[in-house]
């Protein structure tokens, strides 16, 4: 292709108007011509120097040099690879093949590279991306603001904390909403002063937020101060939410409590037992002596009547007493047939004569012809002593209380159904009824123990108990045992 002069001059013109660096070397480096941009830079003409004696002030050719790359390779080169490379008269980011007659004469070296500038936006936008990201994920809040208070960042979890989403936080919210109160200028107080964790920092503060609703959540802050050239221009604060810990800490609280009240209600136990045994022995005092001025002393029929009156009393007080040694009888699991019918008979032998039983009608319905079931007496006169206390409890003293005992047809078990006419089992209750520790009741009334403890005891017996409501809305309980236990199992224990 011919070119005019006058073409030429305005080509020459235009690569002098151009403000970015344009260098054409020979394959040795010497620079055959440069544009104006070029010139300026230096006093002398540049022609005829080494380009990396100039440029770069080396004395050999630099090892990044797109240039090197073009007469090896013979196509235009770049030099951005992961590296920042600055943009100035230094910088040689590309090099394109000059080919007058086919072979490589020169390359023209540049200081901008189109393909690699797009490079360098992709990698910025992809920090940037990965940064957000980064904040994003945080487990902990994340909320920035501007020295006049505007929220320059927010993350998922300081939405989470705040209810606040992250468009609305951005664009309405004021850093001093977050905190109630002068919660804000006291931080930022702390923050300028040298007490927690030193100027412009404050470490693992507890502080209250205020979240949309307006309800205070507790958190701990770890904030500073960002500064540029020595001036504040604003803050970041990192909220980890303590509203888990607390909790847990509350419910760690509340079963300590609880198993101290199961401490004192096992010692409870123990002591009546105690108390019980040492009234054995003046209860058969008494009996012993009125039996004795019965045969022995000629009375009037009056006085008679009133020393029976006293017999009765006093051999109904040892039967109470013996069944109560019995009860609390602490025995490792002994297996035997047993009849239920009577274990229940005795259970309610003890609490109707409780005031909390005053009011409440037993109804028994219970089989004559049940089969013996396997099973550890104790155990089970604690199951059906749980359950009763539960009902009473339920009924507050007055009601219908019914017992119904069978033998579950066609299969080898039998089933007790305990209900009550009280106001039942609540449904979001009863999927916790069987829970340690689950109680409806206040502090100090219950320990939420008594039915765990039935659960586990019916499971020893590979038995199966269930929470249900009747439908007069009150509360039944159904226990269903095996009547065989495993052999082996009653191998060790009935023999
Ligand atoms: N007959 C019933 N009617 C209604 N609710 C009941 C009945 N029986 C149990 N519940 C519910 O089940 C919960 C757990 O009972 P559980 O016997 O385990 O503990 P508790 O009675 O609260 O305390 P305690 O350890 O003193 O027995 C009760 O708090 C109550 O809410
Ligand atoms: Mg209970």
């Amino acid at each position: 292709m011919q070119r005019s002069d006058e073409e030429i001059r305005a080509l020459l013109a235009g690569v002098d108007a151009f403000s970015r660096k344009l260098v054409v070397v020979s394959p040795d480096y010497v620079i055959l011509g440069a544009n104006q941009f070029v010139q300026d830079r230096f006093k002398d003409s540049v022609v005829g120097k080494r380009c990396y004696e100039l440029l770069h002030q080396s004395d050999t050719p630099c090892t990044l040099c797109p240039a090197t790359q073009v007469f090896s390779s013979g196509s235009a080169a770049s030099v951005l690879g992961d590296e920042f490379v600055g943009l100035d008269i230094n910088s040689c980011l590309r090099a394109l093949p000059i080919q007058p007659e086919g072979e490589i004469k020169a390359a023209l070296v540049l200081d901008l590279d189109v393909p690699a500038l797009g490079g360098l936006e992709a990698q910025l936008q992809r920090s940037n991306s990965f940064l957000r990201n980064l904040i994003n994920s945080s487990v902990d809040g994340v909320i920035a603001a501007d020295k006049t208070g505007r929220i320059i960042v927010f993350n998922q979890a300081a939405s989470d904390i705040s209810g606040y989403d992250r468009q609305h936080a951005l664009y309405e919210l004021d850093i001093r909403d977050v905190y109630p109160g002068e919660g804000a200028k006291n931080i930022m107080a702390k923050l300028r002063s040298e007490e927690y964790g030193g100027k412009g920092k404050l470490k693992s503060y507890p502080v209250d937020v205020v979240n949309k609703n307006g309800d205070f959540v507790p958190i701990r802050l770890n904030a500073s101060i960002i500064y540029e050239n020595g001036h504040e221009v604003a803050t970041i604060g990192f909220f980890h939410d303590m509203r888990q810990a607390l909790e847990i800490r509350q419910e760690l609280h509340k079963t300590q409590v609880q198993l101290l009240q199961a401490e004192k209600m096992s010692s409870l136990g123990k002591l009546a037992a105690g108390v019980a045994h040492q009234l054995n022995n003046p209860l058969g005092g008494i009996i012993l002596f009125s039996q004795l001025i019965l045969e022995e002393y000629e009375l009037p029929e009056g006085a008679i009547q009133d020393l029976k009156r006293i017999l009765e009393d006093a051999q109904r007080s040892r039967d109470i007493v013996k069944e109560l040694l019995e009860f609390a009888r602490q025995t490792r699991q002994e297996v035997r047939p047993h009849d239920l019918n009577r274990a229940i008979s005795r259970t309610l032998f003890l609490l109707e004569n409780q005031s909390v039983f005053q009011n409440i009608v037993t109804k028994r319905n219970l089989a004559e012809d049940l089969p013996p079931v396997p099973a550890d007496i104790q155990q089970l006169n604690h199951v059906f002593m749980n359950i009763i206390l539960n009902a009473a409890e339920a009924m507050e003293g007055r009601g219908e209380l019914r017992i119904t005992t069978f033998k579950v047809p066609g299969r080898d078990k039998v089933a007790i159904e305990i209900s009550d006419t009280g106001p039942g089992i609540p449904e979001e209750v009863l999927p916790h009824v069987f829970e340690p520790f689950y109680t409806t009741k206040e502090q100090g009334k219950g320990t939420g123990l008594g039915l765990s403890l039935v659960y586990g005891i019916v499971e020893s017996h590979r038995g199966r108990i269930m929470a249900s409501n009747n439908h007069e809305g009150g509360a039944v309980f159904r226990i269903e045992l095996p009547l065989e236990q495993d052999s082996d199992q009653s191998d060790t224990d009935e023999g």
